[in-house]
């Protein structure tokens, strides 16, 4: 598949995926400040409209752009739009997913691979298309919206702990090959966070989302943006998230297979 090229000239704006809800509605709000245009890009165009219109009122330039990235050169779409703006990516924010809790022989597998398809490959598209311009241009950056999934094997989930594992990966690996560019890379790894995809994934029902407490998505946003803005390689949200994450790291991976089998079982 072509990675399209994003345009190189035009005003710095901050494009940010999944913006029609939870934390990357919160996103686009935090990130307001900074004073560029916004790009916000989902699928509900209602939901980015109302938003957009939010963001004007308080005199923030905001465009939308309703897309489902798994359609065919999602990321050419989005250049093609900021091209038609006079826009430039200065700082892309991979923040669009979802998940759904079930065994993979119970899941349809078309919606298994669209798991991976949003949350890794899109992801990943967004960010080769966009990467280039920055490190030529010195400035701007990458924030991908991890998880703490990305530290832990997830059966029951399997899919979604994979993309998140895998955007860890790359998000580090992007990071060390930037360093000292100008360019930031992020990855923001939260835990549960209040948002509709407790909901949509169904993971609201496992013993693990219920036992732990839930971050509300405007200080995941806040604490997120200031650590991209800080030039930070992982940003945990809450001490919880820390917790968590060091504890898997420090588990015996069969073990933790073993625990996450029984916490993430539908209650
Ligand atoms: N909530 C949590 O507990 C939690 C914890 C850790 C990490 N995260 C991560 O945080 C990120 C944001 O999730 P959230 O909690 O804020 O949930 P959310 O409110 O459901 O937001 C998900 C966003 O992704 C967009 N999206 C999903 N599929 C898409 C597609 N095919 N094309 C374009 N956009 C798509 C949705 O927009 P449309 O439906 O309008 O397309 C929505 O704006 C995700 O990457 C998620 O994995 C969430």
């Amino acid at each position: 598949m072509p990675t399209s090229a994003w345009p190189e000239k035009g005003r710095p704006a901050i494009v940010i995926t999944g913006a029609s809800s939870g934390i990357g509605a919160e996103l686009a709000r935090e990130s307001a400040s900074d004073g560029l245009p916004i790009v916000l890009v989902a699928r509900n165009r209602m939901s980015l409209a109302t938003l957009a219109e939010e963001l004007a009122a308080a005199g923030h330039e905001a465009h939308v752009l309703a897309l489902d990235l798994q359609a065919p050169d999602a990321a050419g779409t989005i250049g093609a739009m900021l091209t038609e703006a006079g826009l430039i990516c200065d700082v892309l924010v991979n923040n669009a997913g979802y998940g759904l809790i079930g065994a993979a022989v119970d899941l349809p597998a078309a919606e298994q691979i669209g798991i991976l398809d949003v949350n890794l490959r899109a992801a990943a598209e967004l960010a080769l298309a966009a990467l280039p311009g920055m490190v030529r241009r010195g400035r701007g950056g990458l924030l991908n919206v991890g998880s703490i999934a990305g530290f832990m094997p997830g059966p029951g989930m399997a899919s979604y702990y994979a993309s998140k594992a895998a955007l860890r990966s790359l998000s580090d690996a992007w990071w060390a090959e930037t360093r000292g560019s100008g360019v930031a890379v992020t990855l923001l790894c939260p835990g549960p966070v209040k948002t509709p995809f407790l909901e949509r994934s169904g993971a609201k029902e496992t013993r693990l989302f219920q036992m732990l407490p839930k971050a509300t998505a405007a200080a995941v946003a806040r604490r997120g943006w200031a650590g991209f803005r800080r030039g930070k390689r992982i940003v945990f949200p809450d001490p919880m998230s820390w917790l968590m994450a060091r504890a898997c790291a420090a588990l015996p991976r069969g073990i933790l297979l073993r625990i996450m089998s029984r916490l993430q079982r539908k209650q």
